[in-house]
This record gives C-alpha cells, structure tokens and sequence, in this order.
C-alpha cells in the first residue's frame, strides 16, 4: 500500500500541554500538596520537586520549539497568585509574563489553562468548589491575572476538565459523593488547615462541584472577555468516547446527558471546546463495561483506543457546532514506540473528522514531560520528553522527535 500524506490545514497548531501543579514543582500553597502529605492521602506520593518547569520554563520552551512544535499549552497557577485571600502575587504574575513571552520569543501559541484541577489551600478551606457561592473568587482571580497577562495569551481554557470527576465516578473509579464527604484524608486536611472542610477538586462531591463549575466557567469567560487581549476563550472536558453493545444505547446516553452534555450545553456560547480523550467506555443496559479482553491496556489500566479522539471530536462539533481544538490527547506508556502508533492513528482520525468539514484547530499531545500524574504519583508516563527524577535532566524521547517533525512540516505520513 502506498503512503499516504496527510495534510493538516494552514495554521494548524501543534502543541504539548502541562499543567503547573504537575510540572513547576514546589507548590505549596495549593490544596492538592496539603492534600499529599496528610496521613491517609490518595497520593501515592507527593509532586515535590516536579519537574522543576517553574525554574527550567526558559529551556523547557526552547526545547519545544526546537522539536517542530508552534503551540504550548500550560496552566497558571491560582495557588501562587493569590496565596491568600485577596492578597495578590504580582511578582507570580510576572512570572507567567516571562513565560509568556518567553512563548512569543519561541513562536510558540500559548494556550493558557487558568485552573488545572488545583485550587490555593484558603479556597479549599472554605469549601471550594463544593460551594457556587464562591464561584464569583475563582472569576476575581481570572479577571486580575488577565488584566496582567491578557495581551500575550493565544488562546484560554478556563477551567481543566470540570467533568472529570463525574466521569470517574460514573466508570465506578471513584467513591460515591458520600464517601468523599466523610473521607479520612478530607479530615486530616481541614484539621491542618484549621477548617471544619476541605473540598479539593477532584476529590470532592461531584454533584455539588459540577454546579459551581458551571457558574465559575461562566462567570470566568466574562472576567477573561474584559481583556486586555482579544483571544478565543473555552471549556475543556474529559471526553471518553461512549460506545454502547447493543442494548446498551440509553445507558450510554444517559450518562453522556449527566457528564458532558450540561457542559456542551454551555461550550456553546464559547469560542472553542477543548477536547480531551484517552479511551473509550464501553455500556450495556446495567451500566459501563470494563475494558474488553485481549485489548492492549495503557500503564493507566484503560484501553490502548486511538480511535477514540476522533469519536469524540465528532460527538461535540455534532452537538455544539463549535471549532475544537483537542486540548489533551495523549498515552501513558513505557514503550515510545506504542505511544508513536497511538498518536498516529489518533491523528489520523483527526484528519477524517477536518476532511469531513469538523473545524480542528489544532493538536495537543498530552504531555510535554513525564510528570507528577496525580494519585498515581511519577509512574504512569506520558512524557514525549523523560525527566530524570534526581537530577531534572531531560532527555527527549523519539516520539518527540517523530511528532516534531510532523508539526513542522504540518503533513502526517500514515
Ligand atoms: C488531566 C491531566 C492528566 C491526564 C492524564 C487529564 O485528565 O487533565 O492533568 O495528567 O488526563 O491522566
């Protein structure tokens, strides 16, 4: 069979993404370290030193664009920015302006995610995200760290997979609401915190989050939209492609309804979806089945499914009629050459969905570095790039090298 050429749109952006409480290291007064180190944590272990990116970020962006890539998707960090209440970090705001601009000097698109699952330890304490009426602080901090940064943005996610949780819960990988309620560690973590709660996303009530992730997300793209700065502002999700056995169809729609479709409903008013897909979930009539024997199972314990990106890349432009642009897309494997076979065949499925008249704007693997990978701690790995844990050396992995190249020159041979 003869090579095929794949050929991306003019423009397309091709990036890495991170997130800072995974990749700056040292991020003490947000609410998943406190979380990290009370007795009965769900961390495995803690993030300490990540990948030291909140020194290394000169290099790291160099490096980036070295490889081919035109795109860096990273998250500012709500913790360092406004550590206590009120009381605003402008020498952490300037920070991310060097970051930025250290994006720009690289040609890179910065695609700025304003909160990545982590939240600073005062908001936990009073409640979080568990409470809408404080929804309204999550926008104060977006409206002051866009006054500072808007003009060198690319591109905004507000809020990083608000559904994620309810997507765990709904594949029976999380405890019930209840259950997170009364956890020990959530205990441990309010006493240290001198409150009687602590509700850190994602290890909080679900329903009670998804309400003020739905206000917050809202309230945030009015306090983005005030400028400075005139960038497309959006919502990324956790979107597993939904496939239903037969019988299995109401099930499947009906957690679709409870877990992506009260977002969508609201993505439509926004200027883009951030797509984010890793598997697919299978359902019959009682509820999602896990994975199906004989296929090949990810260092995360879920299916090895490329295929699944351009399912869902369909399912939301189908829904929403909005531009996607998939935000997080990515394998956590010891064996690069799996993770060059799953990129290729999620890219592949990218390019049917723009030949089909999908408005794509761009790719993001997930992720740069091999990175603190939440409860799991360092061991799953998703890095196009290995980060040694003891020294910070970095060392660039082929399929860093492969999917560079293909940035560059904007054409996939498959
Ligand atoms: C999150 C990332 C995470 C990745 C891989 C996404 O749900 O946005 O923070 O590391 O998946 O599990």
């Amino acid at each position: 069979m003869s090579e095929q050429s794949l050929v991306f749109p003019e423009g397309f952006w091709w990036g890495a993404a991170g997130a800072a409480h995974q990749v700056e290291g040292g991020n003490i007064n947000s609410d998943s370290w406190l979380l990290e180190h009370v007795p009965g944590s769900p961390f495995t272990e803690p993030s300490g030193d990540a990948c030291d990116h909140y020194h290394r970020y000169p290099t790291d962006i160099a490096l980036l664009a070295s490889l081919g890539f035109n795109t860096y998707r990273f998250s500012i960090e709500w913790a360092r920015i406004e550590p206590e209440e009120g009381e605003f970090s402008f020498a952490a705001l300037d920070h991310y302006r060097r970051v930025l601009a250290a994006c720009h000097e690289h040609h890179l698109h910065p695609i700025v995610t304003y909160h990545h699952f982590t939240s600073p330890r005062w908001f936990a304490a009073k409640g979080g995200w568990e409470k809408p009426e404080n929804a309204p602080l999550f926008a104060r901090y977006c409206a002051k760290a866009t006054a500072h940064l808007g003009d060198l943005i690319g591109a905004a996610c507000t809020i990083n997979e608000p559904n994620v949780g309810l997507l765990i819960q709904n594949m029976g990988h999380m405890p019930s609401d209840t259950m997170l309620a009364n956890a020990p560690f959530r205990k441990a973590a309010a006493k240290a915190a001198g409150s009687d709660t602590f509700a850190a996303f994602p290890n909080c009530q679900q329903a009670l989050a998804r309400d003020s992730f739905l206000k917050g997300h809202t309230l945030a793209v009015e306090a983005i939209k005030s400028g400075p700065g005139n960038f497309p502002v959006g919502i990324t999700l956790a979107l597993s492609d939904h496939q239903a056995v037969p019988g299995g169809e109401a099930t499947r729609d009906r957690v679709r309804s409870q877990v992506d479709d009260i977002f969508l409903d609201l993505a439509r008013a926004d200027d883009f979806v951030g797509v984010q897909t890793y598997s697919r979930t299978r359902y019959d009539a009682n509820g999602p089945l896990g994975p199906e024997e004989g296929v090949e199972r990810t260092l995360m314990g879920y299916e090895f499914w490329p295929e699944a990106l351009e399912g869902t890349i369909r399912y939301v432009a189908g829904y929403t009629h909005k531009p996607v642009i998939v935000t997080e897309n990515g394998i956590g494997t010891p064996d690069d050459t799996r993770r060059i076979e799953y990129v290729r065949r999620a890219l592949a499925g990218v390019h049917r969905c723009i030949t089909d008249g999908i408005k794509v704007d761009g790719y993001c693997y997930w992720s740069m570095f091999d990175n603190f990978e939440w409860s799991m701690g360092y061991r799953p790995t998703f890095g196009l790039i290995a980060v040694n844990r003891t020294t910070q050396a970095r060392t660039v992995k082929p399929s860093a090298v492969w999917l560079g190249n293909i940035a560059r020159a904007n054409i996939l041979k498959g």
